[in-house]
């Protein structure tokens, strides 16, 4: 595991992006795993300028999401697949078709998530999956208390998350909020070859803790991470506040990246 600290959210996010931009170009084919939220904004738009400068496109690539609500419509505009049009694939040269996101109003959510996982594995697998981190440690949807193997399924998110997600929905109300989720499972994450994850403020402290110099452990699925050989965390200097190893970890991936 690689832990990237840079000063701010905007630096990070532009680093990270960096990274998906240099594989995207050595393999225009790259099978992406893609994340929603508010953390990846900043790394989407960056993707997004390098495609407009021409360094880059994304015709040939394509992607999965972590996980979409049960209950919305791909048009609900807190839906994640709606998030996805608007604050990436409408922005870069990605076909519409090439991307994937869960299907929240499958009439047979088993079924939904079976095909899912089917379908990554038919690409050859996720070659680079962005992810953010909850508060309580989770990866997509997976809460305290899911297996570190779990598989794509239907998932029930905490309280915890609930009211982080609530200031999204109407009047930030957390009734709005769906209780349940379709969301890739640690196991499937754990498989992308490699993984880039973004931790921003104070918000995420004990996140990446937990994730970074924790016990790995089903309570902070994050920390998953750990038995990962290609992992590289991208945070600001408020979400890494808590590590113990902090300006070891900045030096080492700072001298790997060249910086
Ligand atoms: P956030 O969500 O980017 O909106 O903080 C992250 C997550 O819950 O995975």
């Amino acid at each position: 595991m690689e832990v990237v600290v840079c000063k701010t959210k905007e630096e990070a996010s532009k680093l990270a992006a960096e990274m998906v931009t240099a594989q995207v170009k050595k393999n225009p084919k790259t099978v992406l795993g893609l994340a929603t939220g508010a953390t990846p904004v900043l790394m989407y738009n960056e993707m997004a300028k390098a495609v407009k400068a021409k360094k880059v496109s994304y015709k040939q690539v394509k992607s999965w999401n972590l996980d979409e609500y049960v209950g919305l419509a791909g048009t609900h505009d807190q839906s994640y697949r709606y998030f996805m049009n608007e604050n990436l694939f409408k922005k870069i040269d990605i076909q519409i078709k090439n991307t994937h996101v869960l299907n929240g109003l499958a009439k047979d959510l088993e079924k939904e998530c079976a095909a899912y996982e089917r379908q990554i594995k038919a690409a050859g697998g996720i070659d680079l999956q962005v992810l953010g981190i909850g508060s309580d440690g989770h990866i997509a949807f997976n809460e305290p208390g899911t297996s570190l193997k779990s598989r794509t399924s239907c998932v029930y998110l905490t309280p915890s998350t609930i009211k982080d997600n609530a200031r999204l929905f109407f009047k930030g109300k957390e009734k709005e909020v769906p209780t349940r989720a379709l969301s890739m499972g640690v196991g499937t994450i754990c498989e992308a070859k490699k993984i880039v994850l973004l931790a921003f403020g104070e918000n995420k402290q004990n996140a990446v803790k937990g994730c970074v110099e924790g016990p790995m452990t089903q309570f902070c699925t994050a920390s998953a991470l750990q038995a990962h050989n290609d992992c590289w965390i991208f945070c600001d200097e408020a979400a890494a506040k808590k590590l113990t190893l902090k300006k070891y970890y900045a030096w080492r991936s700072a001298t790997k990246l060249g910086l």
